[in-house]
């Protein structure tokens, strides 16, 4: 009964990983949840709200604190400049905001830039809007933009739909992949659609928005959510900002799908939001403590590393340890090891790349992550 264009996304990997680690209670490194809770003075936050009234539908933007939040964290942190009533757009997560971004400004047939692999909504979001994907390539090790891939890809198109720090590789675009970016977007009169969740989850080099280049301010639609910055992907706040016509189409469709709610969760946000990096530092400490003991157990087990420089998920190569398919592999390992991860494949197009690759996601607690090192490492040694 589902609908043709959303067929293809029937079943997806991560729906059968989870419910594998579900079965076998296996440690699950699959899906990207923290498992401890963000800051206790933020939780606070939303019984305060509640129990002041705001348990009513948000207004259709936001609360406006939030919104007044999210224009001056892009400010001060960026030096962008947002409207905080037409500039801004509370969502339901960053996935709201990305399928939003899709049906609100996608005409039938209209071409969107991704990079490949990607976060899995893209695909989706794209073709519910009856957009068509092109697909970049970055190849590991290095998962280097292709420059002169992205250009041939923008020939015609309507969109690039950007996503740093990257999920699944880990990569953290440098300033001059980010310029080569933005020249193809005002040569090609794209609008860029950016997906920065784990902008303030950064270990080694700088987050750059792509709308703090030339030219990109007036064209660009910045994503991000509270979900990983604070450690609360449960309560789905997230939001866009950008030019008031971009934003605009982003509200007209997001009215349709969902209203706006999550009051509570808004209000705790902007209190969170306001005073970001006191918060986030010690988040991304431990999780920088997670990404260096995974790497090293993994890598001392055998396994080639990809060390990634932001986000929650780390690549390791299977390849080293004489396995050709790290599909087949991911199967087994949860009934084989007792650990959940996912096959980098999944998040391409094509089937044939990132075969050997795994993901594996860090941000759990240190003696989850070395009971799975110690799991992986003991298969690895029975073979
Ligand atoms: C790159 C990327 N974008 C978006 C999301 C979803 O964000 P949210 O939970 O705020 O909808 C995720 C979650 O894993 C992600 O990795």
């Amino acid at each position: 009964m589902i609908a043709k264009r959303l067929r293809p996304f029937g079943t997806t990997i991560f729906t059968e990983m989870s419910a594998l680690a579900a079965s076998t209670g296996a440690l699950n490194l699959g899906q990207g949840f923290p498992d401890t809770d963000g800051p206790g003075e933020i939780v606070e936050a939303v019984s305060a709200a509640m129990r002041s009234g705001a348990n009513q539908y948000a207004p259709l933007g936001g609360v406006p604190e939030l919104r007044a939040a999210i224009a001056e964290h892009q400010r001060r942190r960026y030096g962008l400049e947002v409207d905080a009533q037409d500039g801004v757009q509370v969502t339901f997560g960053a996935t709201e905001a990305i399928a939003a971004a899709m049906l609100g400004l996608l005409e039938p047939g209209d071409a969107v830039v991704v990079l490949e692999p990607f976060y899995d909504s893209y695909a989706a979001a794209v073709a519910m809007a009856g957009g068509e994907r092109r697909l970049v390539m970055m190849r590991p090790p290095g998962f280097a933009v292709d420059v002169d891939a992205l250009e041939r890809a923008a020939r015609g198109a309507r969109m690039l739909l950007l996503n740093s720090p990257h999920n699944p590789t880990g990569r953290v675009l440098s300033r001059s992949e980010l310029e080569s970016i933005a020249r193809v977007c005002v040569e090609h009169d794209l609008i860029a659609v950016t997906d920065e969740v784990y902008e303030h989850l950064v270990f080694d080099g700088e987050h750059i928005p792509l709308a703090t280049l030339p030219g990109m301010a007036e064209r660009t639609l910045t994503i991000s959510s509270a979900g990983k910055s604070f450690s609360f992907t449960g309560w789905k706040i997230g939001w866009c900002s950008g030019p008031p016509r971009l934003v605009g189409a982003v509200r007209a469709a997001k009215q349709f799908l969902s209203f706006a709610g999550g009051t509570p969760f808004q209000h705790a946000v902007a209190a969170a939001l306001t005073d970001a990096e006191r918060h986030v530092a010690p988040l991304r400490e431990a999780l920088r403590g997670g990404r260096d003991a995974l790497c090293a157990g993994l890598r001392a087990a055998g396994f080639g590393v990809i060390v990634p420089q932001g986000g929650y998920f780390v690549q390791a190569d299977v390849a080293p340890l004489g396995i050709c398919d790290a599909g087949d592999w991911c199967r087994a390992l949860p009934s084989r090891a007792g650990v959940v991860a996912i096959p980098t494949s999944a998040f391409y197009d094509d089937a044939e790349a990132g075969r050997t690759l795994v993901r594996l996601a860090f941000c759990k607690r240190p003696p989850v992550i070395d009971e799975a090192v110690a799991r992986l490492s003991a298969l690895v040694a029975t073979g």
